[in-house]
């Protein structure tokens, strides 16, 4: 999720197709809408429509795709260090991400104005010209002109990161408590029971996440289905994945040079966390830059969820993603 003005009406234009959506009230002013099969906020519906209309991709665009809440934050980083590396070597200490923040330099494409695309994606920009979105749609939402592997398009690449379902969740209740989308905290049951029924931003979560899957295994040069897990248990191996993935993989001089341990040091929770421009909260955006970085532990969810909803959330995994062979 993006910093955006959720707390104010939606403009004139907006207001005729959102009143034809299916909403939600989450609270008395925060209300989420339904397209096509999701729940967004309504900023996101308005940005949506525009980039199904208006975006026009480039043949080697990436596009990293996340439910908010997955690490996203983490695989921006990972992603601009990675294919910046020649021009921006980890080590430099001028380094962007050192002084930008993971979500300026891999702006949320669906939050980006039309006129935008092009200067938001410059910073992004490798020496290949290669240009690095984020997003949070859905595959049957992504503008067709991506998906189609007939087009121009059809050597874009899609990055998708997941991550477990019970750590995504409480993630995401910090997320929204810690920030000003609600008038008043939510509680951790209200929260769970819309979460549950998919009545959460871009959920039901599980059916974004199998949409990927799915393409994954059909089309696994276009889509890189990858976990948040697999990222922390194992970051040489699935960085160096990643980089062949996407064309652009590590040479054995920069495998013998540290290469990958150094982009991984600097992308690392501990050194994104401490920097002054990830911890700056900026006047007028609801949401401070400090909140994308909480604890970024595997597990954790255990410290705040009952028997109950672990066997619940369980349940509801593992009837989801049965006949798919994928396990979260
Ligand atoms: P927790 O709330 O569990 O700590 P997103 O970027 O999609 O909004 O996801 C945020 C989650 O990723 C948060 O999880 C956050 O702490 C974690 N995170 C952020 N940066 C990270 C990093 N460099 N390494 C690992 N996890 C990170």
């Amino acid at each position: 999720m993006e910093p955006a003005e959720t707390k104010s009406q939606p403009p004139d234009e907006q207001v005729d197709l959102l009143s034809s959506l299916p909403s939600v009230r989450v609270q008395e002013s925060y209300l989420l809408y339904q397209y096509q099969g999701f729940w967004y906020p309504p900023h996101f519906v308005q940005g949506i429509i525009n980039c199904q209309q208006q975006f026009q991709p480039r043949e080697n665009d990436i596009f990293l795709v996340t439910a908010p809440k997955s690490g996203t934050t983490w695989f921006r980083a990972l992603l601009f260090a990675l294919m910046n590396r020649k021009t921006h070597p980890p080590q430099s200490p001028h380094h962007p991400l050192l002084h930008k923040t993971p979500s300026g330099l891999l702006p949320l494409l669906e939050m980006v104005h039309p006129s935008e695309y092009d200067s938001a994606a410059c910073n992004s920009l490798d020496s290949n010209n290669t240009r690095i979105f984020s997003t949070h749609m859905p595959l049957a939402t992504l503008p067709k002109s991506i998906t189609d592997n007939s087009s121009t398009s059809s050597n874009c690449k899609i990055v998708y990161l997941c991550r477990g379902i019970k750590d995504n969740f409480v993630s995401f209740f910090h997320f929204i408590n810690n920030n000003n989308y609600l008038h008043s905290p939510i509680s951790l049951e209200d929260a769970f029971e819309l979460y549950c029924n998919g009545k959460f931003v871009i959920g039901p979560v599980w059916d974004q996440i199998l949409g990927y899957w799915k393409e994954s295994l059909e089309s696994p040069h276009k889509v890189l289905f990858m976990k948040y897990e697999d990222m922390k248990i194992e970051p040489r191996i699935q960085l160096t994945r990643l980089a062949r993935f996407l064309g652009n993989p590590f040479s054995p001089e920069e495998q013998n040079s540290g290469l990958i341990d150094q982009i991984l040091s600097l992308c690392s929770f501990d050194n994104l966390s401490k920097l002054k421009v990830n911890n700056i909260q900026e006047p007028g955006v609801p949401v401070t830059s400090k909140s994308f970085f909480r604890n970024g532990v595997v597990g954790d969810a255990k410290n705040y969820l009952s028997a109950d909803m672990v066997s619940r959330l369980d349940q509801i995994t593992q009837e989801k993603f049965r006949d798919y062979n994928l396990s979260l």
